[in-house]
């Protein structure tokens, strides 16, 4: 009987579940807006800074629910200043930015900077209950950093599963001194995601629902730069949908260059991407610059990763397929016990890189021939650090981390490290506590909390993943060498003469496939609390995160900001007063809550 309750929470009503999701207030402005994808900056190169010296950048950031229909079926999404992809940020190495969100959600959120490093400024790394308390709704909140790295980044929401229902967007720091200057005309920036129809919170509370023995939700969409082609004939009846959105496209001029930053801002998927006739020259990899390598015909790039590439337009003046593409060797399998798995997703989303002076055909170009049988970060060979940075042969402190899934007294099915699901305090952030001169040895097991006090210490990694399925992890305040990765999930599978401690990859998120290691090292440059985590948001709300506490007793000694000290109080007397609309549920489709949840003010 509960099982049916799930099947029947997985069909997207509309008009039902859609309102659910919306708070009211939202609601008497949808008829006003476009019902088609909004035209995207993401189209147009970036505009170029012109500024020579360092200055403040300030933003202001309006989180709202809006209806849109990005692949032209109409859902509310979480917007930013009601775009979805949220606004583009640029910015220089070096200047500092201000970044202000004011929360009209309905809900409370956080906005992380994924990638940026924040030093000194942890309190700003936008994670409830690790670094700060959700801002409230109807509040506002000021981030303030500085920038002191350059590269392809993005921001999103990280409280829930916000982000997979639209909050987030791009980021990108520009080096006056980038040596792949000269390489390139124009830049453009393209996100590929998987898209849902229905909100995240009922996929979220089934997902974590008592005796669900289903995958992670299947999507319904794959979007180039937020805009996907839905075959409507999949929708229910009474939803509006339009089958015929125009394919996102990206223009480019004979004989010129450009410097594609591609970012996988999915839930869940992990996309190819390619163009057709046009091999790709990686020369950025989430902040590293890297060597001029061969060029990549097909680019693998999993959830959360970041490539700039470099495509040149020396082909016949045409239109060719820019191909997205979701592959299933990545994702757990679609039992009809699954989300939504009888979703009619295409898995291969287009666009068109059109040339000037091409016609309105459609493209006739043909894809480059790929299989993808091995769930895998790009090749190293293709990504080798430009600049001779190898890691310390000697490591200060070791940590093994396992992956683990267990169920619970309630048999909800939890994600943990080393057997301990983590369980955000949101009200009571990890970094406070630091900084109240709490001792991370007591904390409660499912904080998650591993220490370590050496500055500039090196720290080390291993992680093990001994489960059928694959974990794009990122770290938090850092990028990471790689030092090995490969099969077998137990240490013995390990041996340090496969340590590259010459010039291992440098990234912040690499995919550790079902059955295998990856051990990292990086530097304890960075006091503050730092997550460590799944990025497939689905395993990252089952519990599949540690916080990394690092140099504690100098952190302990810092000040924290009164507005951040001051959102803790303005969301302990919301959360008194509200109950958390995303997860009011009809009644009689209530289904028992997991014990983290219920532990959610
Ligand atoms: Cu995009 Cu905790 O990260």
């Amino acid at each position: 009987m509960k099982f049916k309750i799930f099947l029947i929470l997985s069909v997207v009503l509309c008009g039902f579940l859609g309102t659910i999701a919306t708070p009211i207030e939202s609601e008497k402005s949808n008829d006003l807006k476009s019902r088609f994808a909004p035209k995207s900056y993401l189209f147009d190169p970036l505009p170029k800074l012109t500024e020579s010296a360092n200055i403040t950048r300030y933003y202001h950031l309006e989180l709202t629910v809006l209806k849109l229909s990005p692949d032209g079926f109409e859902r509310p999404v979480w917007t930013i200043n009601g775009q979805y992809p949220g606004p583009l940020i640029q910015a220089y190495k070096g200047d500092r930015l201000v970044i202000n969100v004011t929360n009209n959600l309905g809900d409370p959120a956080t906005i992380h900077w994924h990638g940026i490093f924040q030093h000194n400024t942890n309190w700003y790394d936008g994670v409830p209950g690790q670094t700060q308390c959700p801002i409230p709704n109807r509040v506002s909140f000021t981030y303030n950093y500085t920038l002191e790295q350059s590269g392809t980044y993005w921001y999103h929401s990280h409280f829930l599963a916000q982000y997979v229902d639209g909050l987030l967007g791009v980021l990108i720091v520009h080096d006056r001194e980038d040596p792949y200057l000269d390489s390139y005309d124009e830049e453009y920036v393209i996100t590929v995601s998987d898209w849902y129809h229905s909100s995240s919170a009922p996929l979220l509370v089934q997902r974590v629902a008592p005796h669900y023995t289903g995958f992670n939700p299947y999507p319904d969409a794959a979007l180039i730069s937020g805009v996907g082609q839905y075959n409507c004939s999949g929708a229910p009846a009474g939803c509006y949908c339009n089958t015929n959105v125009p394919p996102p496209a990206y223009k480019v001029q004979k004989g010129k260059k450009y410097r594609f930053r591609i970012i996988n801002t999915s839930a869940y998927a992990t996309f190819t991407f390619s163009i057709d006739n046009h091999p790709l020259k990686v020369i950025e990899v989430e902040g590293t610059l890297v060597k001029n390598s061969s060029a990549v015909k097909v680019l693998p790039i999993h959830v959360a990763q970041r490539y700039s590439v470099i495509l040149i337009a020396d082909q016949p003046v045409d239109n060719y397929y820019i191909r997205a593409s979701v592959i299933d060797t990545c994702l757990l399998p679609r039992t009809n016990d699954t989300i939504n798995y009888n979703s009619s997703i295409n898995h291969n989303a287009t666009g068109i890189l059109h040339y000037h002076g091409a016609g309105n055909n459609k493209p006739k170009s043909t894809a480059y021939p790929f299989t993808f049988p091995l769930c895998q970060d790009l090749n190293a060979s293709n990504i080798r650090p430009l600049k001779d940075n190898p890691p310390p042969n000697d490591v200060t402190n070791y940590f093994v981390f396992e992956t683990s899934f267990a169920r619970n007294d309630d048999d909800v099915g939890l994600l943990g490290i080393n057997n301990s699901s983590f369980v955000p305090i949101f009200n009571n952030p990890t970094n406070q506590r630091i900084m109240l001169q709490e001792n991370f040895t007591d904390f409660d097991t499912n904080q998650n909390v591993y220490g370590y006090d050496i500055p500039n210490g090196c720290v080390q990694i291993t992680l093990l993943n001994n489960q059928p399925a694959n974990h794009p992890f990122h770290l938090h305040g850092h990028a990471f060498w790689i030092v090995t990765q490969g099969p077998g999930a137990f240490l013995s599978n390990i041996s340090t003469s496969a340590y590259n401690l010459k010039d291992p990859v440098i990234r912040d998120t690499t995919m550790v496939p079902e059955f295998s290691h990856v051990v990292i090292r990086y530097i304890a440059d960075n006091p503050g609390v730092w997550s460590f985590h799944c990025h497939i948001e689905w395993h990252v709300e089952m519990g599949l995160v540690a916080q990394l506490i690092e140099r504690p007793t100098e952190f302990s000694n810092e000040t924290l900001p009164d507005d951040v000290r001051a959102l803790c109080m303005q969301y302990d007397s919301y959360s008194k007063n509200h109950r958390r609309s995303t997860f009011t549920l009809p009644k009689d489709a209530m289904v028992k809550r997991t014990r983290m949840y219920r532990e959610v003010k």
